[in-house]
């Protein structure tokens, strides 16, 4: 799509935000939509956010929408002027529609995006055991997601670096939903991954060529799911050990995937077609896998 002046512009706040496979996924949705809009990267630092906030304000703002990465899922929620319900409840957003009278809606899509995933791969969660790790934005919108769900997971136990994060979240969302299926662990041995039926990682870890293991590979066991959510690299050091023991094992593309399609869905205020869903698709695959 070639920018011009009357452009209708959407975009991601982060920072780092080099790793961002959005702007691929949306411009061919733009592309194939036939809408005169333009996705681009927004690198942000945070004494950079209030004025960027403040700018969107102005009616002659360009900007109609805009997804929010690392670091900054919650320390925007202070800018908008009113939340999804979802939101509210997770208490993070990655998705911001911008309306004509520019007024700022928060949402999260990262949440239904994991369920979305999970229920493509066929994964029933249903009393499964389940272990985390990590207790940042995307952790929180993963657990919300799985407590808020009818047929509940038999357990979740969550381990993060800071722990008292994890204790504070907890408590948190205690506040907003059930959260009995919640436990938090202090020291990693603790979460039981040789038990577990699925270990989902929301950490960062692995992002680097150089990131180390956090768990030790010899309690992963061919029986479980390895639910990594980054997907750039498309096989972090988890996953390929995981592989190696013959785990099954998921990187965050498809997660992207599908909230990246809600997000759209809630700038366009309608359904996707499949079409232009296929296409979305095709786009991660191919800058992730090369084909
Ligand atoms: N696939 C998708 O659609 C999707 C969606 C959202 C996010 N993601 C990916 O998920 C990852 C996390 O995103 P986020 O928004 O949750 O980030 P975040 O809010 O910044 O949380 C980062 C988490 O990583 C932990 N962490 C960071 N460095 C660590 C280290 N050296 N050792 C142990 N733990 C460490 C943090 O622990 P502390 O609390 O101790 O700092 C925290 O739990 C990113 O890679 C992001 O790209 C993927």
């Amino acid at each position: 799509m070639i920018e011009d002046s009357n452009s209708a512009i959407y975009g991601i706040i982060g920072n780092p935000l080099a790793h961002s496979l959005s702007p691929v996924m949306h411009n061919a949705a733009f592309e194939a939509l036939e809408v005169d809009a333009v996705y681009k990267l927004f690198p942000l630092k945070e004494e950079e956010l209030d004025g960027f906030f403040k700018d969107l304000k102005d009616p002659s703002s360009p900007i109609f929408g805009l997804n929010v990465t690392v670091p900054y899922k919650e320390k925007v929620m202070p800018f908008l002027d009113a939340l999804s319900p979802f939101a509210a409840k997770v208490g993070a957003v990655n998705t911001i529609v911008i309306d004509d009278k520019r007024k700022l809606t928060g949402h999260n899509t990262d949440g239904p995006g994991f369920l979305c995933h999970l229920q493509e791969l066929g994964v029933d969660i249903t009393d499964k055991r389940i272990a985390v790790l990590g207790a940042g934005g995307s952790a929180r919108a993963i657990l919300t997601s799985l407590c808020l769900l009818p047929e509940r997971p038999e357990s979740i136990r969550i381990y993060n670096r800071t722990a008292q994060k994890v204790e504070d979240l907890i408590v948190e969302l205690g506040g907003r939903m059930n959260v009995d299926i919640l436990q938090a662990v202090n020291v990693i041995e603790d979460l039981n991954i040789e038990l577990c039926d699925i270990l989902i990682n929301t950490t960062t870890v692995g992002m680097q060529p150089t990131d180390p293991m956090l768990i030790d590979h010899n309690l992963l066991h061919k029986d479980m799911l390895v639910y990594d959510i980054i997907y750039n690299p498309a096989k972090t050091l988890l996953l390929k050990e995981a592989q190696t023991i013959g785990a099954n094992t998921t990187n965050g593309l498809g997660m992207l995937f599908y909230q990246g399609v809600l997000a759209l869905q809630h700038w366009a205020n309608q359904e996707i077609d499949v079409g232009v869903k296929i296409l979305m698709r095709d786009k991660l695959e191919e800058e992730s896998y090369g084909h």
